[in-house]
């Protein structure tokens, strides 16, 4: 199965998944698990916008930091910017935050409400040069789901 094909499958069993709950911290926790597991990734998951800081939500993968200011790393920068950044190589990145030494792209997707970022879904990858403009455009439509 190619990659959209796969992301297609995925958007239909998140919507069931999502319209059958209203609490978001649980939905965002099967999104995190659905994509970790269709797709492999090395850390897929959320950080929630609370007192002006991104704070660790449901994830799936290794132990990662609990705090990101605003600006600060790839989610930060994603929520100051308010858009997806696509990093193919995260070393390359300026101010990148290595939770993991092994990560080695990253995609961070802003999730909007009232037009202000409540919350980011980022996801890392082991390879190089990992998410490109489908993962950016299925992304986009799945956070729209919560
Ligand atoms: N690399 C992210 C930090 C979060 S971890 O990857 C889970 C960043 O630079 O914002």
């Amino acid at each position: 199965m190619n990659k959209t094909d796969r992301y297609q499958e995925l958007y239909k069993q998140i919507e069931s998944v999502v319209s059958g709950e209203t609490d978001q911290i649980a939905n965002m926790a099967n999104v995190a698990a659905l994509l970790h597991e269709a797709f492999g990734f090395w850390w897929t998951g959320f950080y929630i916008v609370r007192d002006n800081q991104l704070v660790l939500g449901p994830f799936q993968g290794p132990v990662a930091c609990t705090r990101i200011g605003f600006g600060k790393g790839v989610c930060g920068t994603s929520w100051e910017r308010k858009e997806t950044i696509v990093v193919p190589d995260v070393h390359e990145f300026p101010g990148h935050i290595a939770c993991s030494s092994l990560s080695q792209s990253e995609i961070v997707v802003p999730m909007f409400r009232n037009d202000e970022v409540y919350a980011v879904l980022d996801i890392d990858s082991k390879d190089l040069s990992t998410f490109d403009e489908i993962d950016k455009d299925w992304l986009e439509r799945i956070v729209t789901l919560l």
